[in-house]
Order: structure tokens, then sequence, then C-alpha cells
């Protein structure tokens, strides 16, 4: 749903990083009419060559003005970015999460970003996105590497809001739920959830989750969720070593999704669950039953990795605490974390 740039507070960014750029665009939309670049500089207090080298950077970035000599400047045209300004215009009015973004057209990794950030006590605000065009360093879970290009959505969500401990890891789940249904609404392909964080399509990994947490005694002092998403990313260029098990949105359907459009869905379904999962609501079991209907997992013959030992059953069924049941036929064994092998 659209919602005009006035009905929403602005917001600045937490860093200084874009908070001007990002200013000027959330003026930009607001107004109108034209701005001069002298009434730009008047309001953010620099300078009209600072302003024209914001809207440089912004061209640069896919923006199109209406420039007129004298009159000043109008947005055209936006690009496809996660950028705040942009992001705010379609959020639900009921969603907290993705109120501030820290944008950057390349990290190392986003989850290092937002734990830096974290563990700087800048005052980060809870639901505070961290998002870039393409990683270097991205990770996904046990330390591997995750590639990360242009084109897919790379993400963290940080959450401040302390989480009880136990519940921790109902954070990956509902937010594989909630990825699940903005990834079919956008895409139309089927993806199921493979236990604990991989959406997959077609039997191949679309997607991760990895959700990093600090505890402060039974609760979380932050947790930054990160998701990860082989969107508009060509699969056959991916490495060499995952291209058998990896594939895209855009390689499944032949289509591109809109990162925009998909992520104001993305937080709509997944703003109440976390909540939910922070006050010690209904929690994961609000949307368990939809994990199991969309399990990869559940009913298979499964090899698990634990760590230090593998172990072989049949994987059962699914607490409402996100612990997985395997019957090896000699016992049942109940995994709270672990990697599903097939
Ligand atoms: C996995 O399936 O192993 C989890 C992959 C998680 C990847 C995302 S991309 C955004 C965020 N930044 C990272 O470095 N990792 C996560």
């Amino acid at each position: 749903m659209q919602q005009s740039a006035s009905k929403r507070p602005t917001h600045t960014p937490v860093t200084s990083e874009n908070s001007i750029r990002d200013s000027i665009v959330e003026y930009l939309l607001g107004a109108d009419q034209s701005v001069s670049g002298e009434l730009l500089s008047h309001e953010f207090g620099i300078t009209r060559a600072a302003v024209w080298k914001h809207i440089h950077a912004l061209e640069e970035m896919g923006f199109q003005f209406h420039r007129r000599h004298g009159v000043g400047y109008r947005i055209e045209r936006t690009p496809d970015l996660l950028l705040g300004p942009l992001l705010r215009q379609r959020l639900h009015p009921s969603v907290r999460l993705g109120e501030h973004v820290i944008w950057k057209k390349e990290t190392t990794s986003t989850n290092d970003d937002a734990v830096a950030l974290l563990n700087a006590k800048m005052g980060i605000p809870d639901g505070t996105i961290v998002t870039a065009l393409s990683q270097s360093g991205g990770r996904g879970r046990h330390g591997r590497r995750w590639s990360s290009p242009e084109g897919g959505l790379w993400q963290s969500i940080v959450i401040t809001k302390p989480v009880p401990l136990q519940r921790a890891s109902s954070l990956t789940l509902v937010t594989s739920v909630a990825v699940r249904r903005a990834l079919e609404k956008h895409t139309q392909l089927p993806i199921s959830i493979k236990w604990p964080n991989d959406l997959l399509c077609g039997g191949k990994k679309l997607g991760g989750i990895l959700a990093e947490v600090k505890a402060q005694g039974e609760t979380t002092s932050y947790a930054v969720i990160g998701i990860g998403l082989n969107t508009n990313v060509d699969a056959s260029e991916f490495p060499k070593e995952i291209q058998a098990t990896s594939t895209s949105v855009w390689s499944e359907s032949g289509r591109r999704i809109s990162h925009l459009d998909f992520e104001a869905d993305l937080l709509k379904e997944l703003d109440p669950m976390i909540s939910h999962v922070a006050v010690g609501g209904a929690g994961f079991s609000l949307v368990s039953d939809e994990w199991r209907q969309a399990s990869a997992t559940l009913g298979q013959l499964v090899r698990v990795s634990l760590g230090d030992r593998i172990i072989e059953g049949r994987a059962v069924e699914l607490d409402d605490d996100g612990t997985l049941h395997v019957d090896t036929g000699q016992e049942v064994i109940k995994v709270l974390s672990g990697d599903v092998l097939f």
C-alpha cells in the first residue's frame, strides 16, 4: 500500500554518511513543485556546490530529475533501491521495521555493519535495516561464504527490543515464513522452507537467514536478522561450487521483482511476527502450521549435522519452539540447532 511521504514523519538516518542525501530525497518527494538549489542549500546548511554533488550522486544511483535553470529540481524517476525515503513511501502505516535504513553501494557484510553499529552504541533504532547492493564478505551460517553480487537482496534487520533467549531461534523461523509469503506473492514461484533457515525453489536454495544475537541475562540485548535472497541475479553466474544447489528468482521465473515493493510486503508480514516473539505472545506457534505445510524437511529422510557428529533419520516433527525431531529408528533426537544435509 502506498502512503504519501507527508503522512509519515521524516527520519534522519543514524549515520551521517547518507543522511543529507536521504533528507534531500525526502524533501523533494514531499514537495509538490520544483525546489531550487538555493532552498536546498539553506534547508540543509550546505553549499550550492554540495547540493549539486548530492544531486549528481543521486543521478548516478538512477534518479532522474527535471531541472530548469532558475527553478530547481523535481524528481521525475526513482530507482528500485532500498533507500529510506523510497521504502518509507511504501511502508504500511502500522509497520515500524524499516523506518530507518542504512543503504550502501558496497560493503563487506551487512550483518557485520549492523553488529559494529550496535556495539558502538550509537543509538541505532529498533527495526533499522542495513542493506547493500553487493557484499564482498557476505557470511552464511557456520562461517560459510555467501555470494552476494549486485542484483540480489542483502539486508540485516536490527532488533533492539529484548527477546527472551529461549525464543531467539523463533526469529529465524518466523522470518522464513514472512520471506516465503512475500516471495510467493511477488514471484508466484512455489517456495519451501528447509529447516532451519533455507528458502528453496525446486529443491535449490533461493535464500537464507543468518540471525545473530547478543545475550544479556535471559534476554537478547540485540538481534541482527540477516536475510540473503537471490532475486534479480542470474544463477548461471554463481560460483561453480554452488551452481548445482542454488537458484534465483530471475533464473526460475525469467522475471525481476521490485525490491522496494517486495520489501514493503516482507516488512508488513514480519513486523507483527517479530513483535509476538519479543513480547512473549504466541511467537512461532502463530505461524508454525504454515511453516510445517511449507516444509521441505518434515517427513524426509535427513542427515543432520550437529557440529561434532551427524545423525540420520526421518524428520518427524517440529516443535512450536523450533526444535526438529529426528527419528533414527532407535530413538527420537530433538535438535534445536544444526544443519539438514538431505
Ligand atoms: C545461510 O543460509 O547460510 C544464511 C545466509 C545469510 C546471508 C545474509 S545476506 C545479508 C546478511 N549479511 C551477511 O553477511 N549475511 C546475511
